[in-house]
């Protein structure tokens, strides 16, 4: 399982900026993953949403062996939909280096994580700002990654929302060394610190990168600040 070395390279790496693709510009991916290339960026970060589990519609599997054509970054794929597990294969086909599925949308989690595991990859379990942590207190022992939203999934471009804080300072004391904490939602230069001193390694920020004239400064702003943030 080659690529599982890149996730574990990511955890010595922090704090790591990933950028969500939803505000990037589709009519052109090779030159936007090539500017966050040129930023330093070291992950990609895709979210994947199907109209039912969020109202929102994105993109699916071909966007995603589009972008494992363009690049060797590892590509941490957020499902936001309804049965993910009909997919799983599907991704992993598709070029995922790790697939995170919503404890919301799922009826045992526990299987979920051994059905990607079994597939070779890395293995996450989100949740929503709303959803007790002690939802996923089943798969802490055995999933790689705990995506902890900071925002109800859905859209790009909300406000971040603290309860996000308590949930990873909970988790930095509860998980496994090695596993990756996540957040992801309503992440900038002002909540970034935080994330990052309540135990956050990686970052995904869209707004923050996509709104912005050179992705290298905004990328340098926010490792600057979270690293700020990381030690006070
Ligand atoms: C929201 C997505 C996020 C979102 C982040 O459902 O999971 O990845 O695109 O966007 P910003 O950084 O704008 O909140
Ligand atoms: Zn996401």
């Amino acid at each position: 399982m080659p690529r599982r070395k890149h996730l574990s390279d990511l955890r010595e790496a922090a704090p790591v900026i990933l950028p969500s693709l939803l505000a990037c510009d589709f009519g052109n991916l090779e030159r936007e993953v090539e500017r966050l290339q040129e930023a330093g960026v070291e992950a990609l970060h895709l979210d994947v949403m199907d109209g039912r589990f969020v109202p929102n519609l994105t993109y699916g599997m071909p966007i995603v062996a589009g972008l494992r054509r363009l690049t060797e970054m590892p590509l941490d794929v957020h499902l936001m939909i309804e049965e993910p597990q009909r997919y799983l294969a599907q991704f992993v086909d598709a070029g995922a280096d790790l697939l995170t599925v919503h404890v919301e949308a799922v009826d045992d989690p526990c299987e979920v994580i051994d059905q990607i595991h079994q597939l070779g990859i890395g293995a996450g379990i989100a949740l929503n700002p709303a959803t007790p942590v002690a939802t996923i207190e089943p798969v802490l022992d055995s999933c790689d990654l705990v995506l902890v939203m900071s925002v109800k999934a859905g859209f790009g471009g909300q406000t971040f929302q603290p309860v996000a804080l308590e949930k990873l300072q909970f988790l930095r004391d509860r998980v496994p060394p090695t596993t990756l904490l996540e957040v992801d939602g309503g992440v900038n230069r002002e909540t970034i610190g935080a994330c990052a001193r309540a135990g956050a390694h990686l970052m995904v920020a869209g707004s923050a990168i996509f709104g912005q004239p050179s992705y290298s400064s905004a990328v340098t702003h926010l490792i600057q600040a979270a690293r700020q943030g990381g030690a006070t």
